[in-house]
């Protein structure tokens, strides 16, 4: 075994080298990933998320709702998600890097929801309304409550608060009460709103293959 430590290099060597490349070739493509400029506007793509947004990502990350909804698009071709109108393109690397932490998730219990804000029904009062008492929105809905993020409490004489739910029915606030979103609500609603990404990207238009040209090989 004259050459053992010839080998024991050489084993280490070739393990460290392409384990070397792998981690590069992922940091190059992916991690070294910047803001793109529009050409024509001079925009920067994507814009930084907003304070409050920025925290409700980490209420979306605390209460676990990436173990039902994922958060990426898949292209058209590749599953249904564009003909249901999750997105009107597929996502790509560039539109999570102004996310310290992303949730694709991996299991479709409910929507995707990388494009979440950009639905023409969702305004505040949906979100609110369905975080508070999903049925409201959704009949026969499999999605859970998240009545905890809300107050139920007296209506202060001359003082409702405008933030404080519509609801009727079996779900409307007790008489003389009124539902008011916490603040964690409104971080989690306002990450949710902020979730649109519609840019294209050039990265982001669809691949199509080159067509063999007449006389070419
Ligand atoms: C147990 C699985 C489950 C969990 C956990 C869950 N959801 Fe849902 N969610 C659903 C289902 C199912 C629907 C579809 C509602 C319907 O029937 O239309 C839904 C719908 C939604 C919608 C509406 C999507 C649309 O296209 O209009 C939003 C927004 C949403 N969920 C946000 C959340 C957030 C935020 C959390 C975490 C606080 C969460 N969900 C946790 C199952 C879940």
């Amino acid at each position: 075994m004259k050459n053992g430590l010839v080998l024991f290099f050489g084993a280490f060597a070739a393990l460290a080298l392409s384990t070397g490349a792998v981690l590069f070739a992922a940091h190059n493509q992916l991690a070294s990933l910047k803001q793109y400029k529009d050409p024509i506007e001079e925009t920067l793509h994507p814009a930084p998320l907003p304070g409050l947004a920025d925290r409700g990502r980490m209420v979306y990350q605390d209460l676990g709702c990436a173990s039902c909804h994922t958060q990426q698009v898949r292209r058209e071709g590749v599953g249904g998600d564009i003909v249901r109108q999750w997105g009107v393109r597929q996502s790509v690397a560039r539109d999570y890097i102004r996310e310290k932490s992303v949730h694709l998730g991996h299991l479709r219990l409910g929507p995707d929801l990388r494009n979440v804000g950009a639905r023409p029904y969702a305004d505040e009062e949906y979100f609110y309304k369905l975080l508070y008492a999903p049925e409201s929105v959704a009949p026969g809905t499999n999605m859970p409550s998240y009545a905890f993020l809300f107050e139920v409490r007296p209506v202060r004489p001359g003082q409702a608060s405008p933030h404080a739910l519509k609801l009727t029915g079996k779900h409307a606030a007790p008489a003389g009460h009124e539902i008011v979103p916490s603040y964690r609500a409104r971080e989690l609603v306002a990450y949710l709103r902020s979730l649109n990404d519609a840019y294209e990207y050039p990265e982001a238009k669809p691949y199509v293959p080159a067509t063999k040209t007449e006389g070419g090989h």
